[in-house]
């Protein structure tokens, strides 16, 4: 296959910039670039297969658990239990950490924080939906981790990803050393490396925010879209809204055309809505390694220190022209 560089190829060469993983953290990547197309299977068959609807569970977020949450939810524990460099598994779908107790996992180096299908109500309606995950290494001596080994600071990531289901399949993950696209391509059942050192635009003119929730919004946001709507068209392009409801899918096009995707705090969510183990944290890191930025309004993502597995907060992602706009809004007005 002249000039192809599927995922397992490419994670291979990039092992040699780990000192201390002897392969683990790339047979890590692989299991989860595995389940992702077991899932993506099913998210290209809904509607003809009984995955559509909900599952008749509510999960501890309080959210109506969809049959293909729990489908992903499986798939990711299962390949992860299997492929043995895993100890334990944090999801949104579980209210507890799971450990992993595979006989070959025991001494397993490796967490996973992981939000199995982001984006679920979009399932039912065909909208891009996604996978976000992020791995910490096990920093306990023996044996299995323990919740302080779940409670790392964002900066703690060795890696994170997401999967975008949409109209292609791909995987974009990043490991610290930059940001690379890969796209899945189903003839060969092989993710494809085709969007390498992805840098996010410095500014733009997308901004993505659920503006049913403006009433509730901070002043400082209330101010930032309103100077997004911009009055006098002599002075700069006017912005565009785009929200798909899907944090993957917005946050993957901002990535890619440039943009800020915010969910801030609102009435139904006073500590914001996304959780930080699970999406903010994995979310900030690739976007920060694509040049970009990612806080609360105030402070910096990757700096937080969560205090419980399913910790939530709000965020401002995507374009450091635009995050930093917003951030002097937040600090002027709210
Ligand atoms: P999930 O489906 O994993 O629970 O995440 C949904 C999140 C995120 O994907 C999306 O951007 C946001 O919720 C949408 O929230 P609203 O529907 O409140 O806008
Ligand atoms: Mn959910
Ligand atoms: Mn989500
Ligand atoms: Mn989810």
């Amino acid at each position: 296959m002249a000039g192809i560089t599927t995922l397992g190829q490419f994670i291979i060469e990039k092992q040699a910039d780990f000192s201390y993983a002897k392969g683990e953290l790339s047979r890590l990547l692989r299991d989860i670039g595995i389940a992702s197309k077991i899932v993506n299977r099913e998210v290209n068959k809904a509607g003809l297969v009984d995955i559509l609807g909900d599952a008749g569970t509510t999960n501890v977020q309080g959210e109506d658990q969809k049959k293909l949450d729990m489908y992903a939810n499986e798939q990711f524990i299962s390949a992860l239990t299997s492929g043995g460099e895993c100890c334990i598994v944090v999801t949104e779908e579980e209210d507890e950490f799971v450990p992993i107790d595979s006989p070959v996992s025991k001494n397993a180096k490796y967490i996973v924080c992981i939000d199995p299908l982001d984006g679920s109500s979009n399932i039912d309606v065909n909208v891009a939906v996604g996978t976000i995950f992020s791995i910490y290494r096990r920093k306990s001596v023996d044996g299995c981790a323990t919740i302080t080994d779940i409670l790392q600071k964002g900066t703690q990531q060795v890696a994170a990803g997401y999967v975008i289901y949409g109209s292609s399949t791909m995987l974009v993950y990043t490991t610290g050393n930059g940001v690379n696209g890969f796209t899945l391509d189903p003839s060969i059942g092989e993710f494809c490396l085709s969007h390498p050192n992805m840098k996010v635009p410095e500014d733009g003119i997308i901004y993505s925010i659920n503006e049913g929730n403006y009433v509730h919004f901070p002043e400082g946001v209330k101010k930032y879209i309103k100077y997004a709507q911009v009055e006098d068209l002599s002075t700069r392009r006017p912005y565009t809204s785009r929200y798909i409801g899907s944090m993957v899918g917005d946050i993957h096009r901002n990535l890619i055309k440039g943009g800020i995707y915010m969910y801030p705090t609102t009435a139904s969510s006073p500590n914001g809505k996304l959780r930080l183990l699970y999406e903010c944290n994995p979310m900030a890191f690739i976007i920060e390694q694509a040049g970009g930025v990612a806080s609360d309004g105030l402070n910096r993502i990757l700096d937080m220190q969560p205090k419980e597995l399913h910790q939530r907060t709000s965020i401002f992602i995507g374009s450091p022209k635009m995050v930093k706009k917003a951030e002097e809004f937040m600090a002027e007005f709210s």
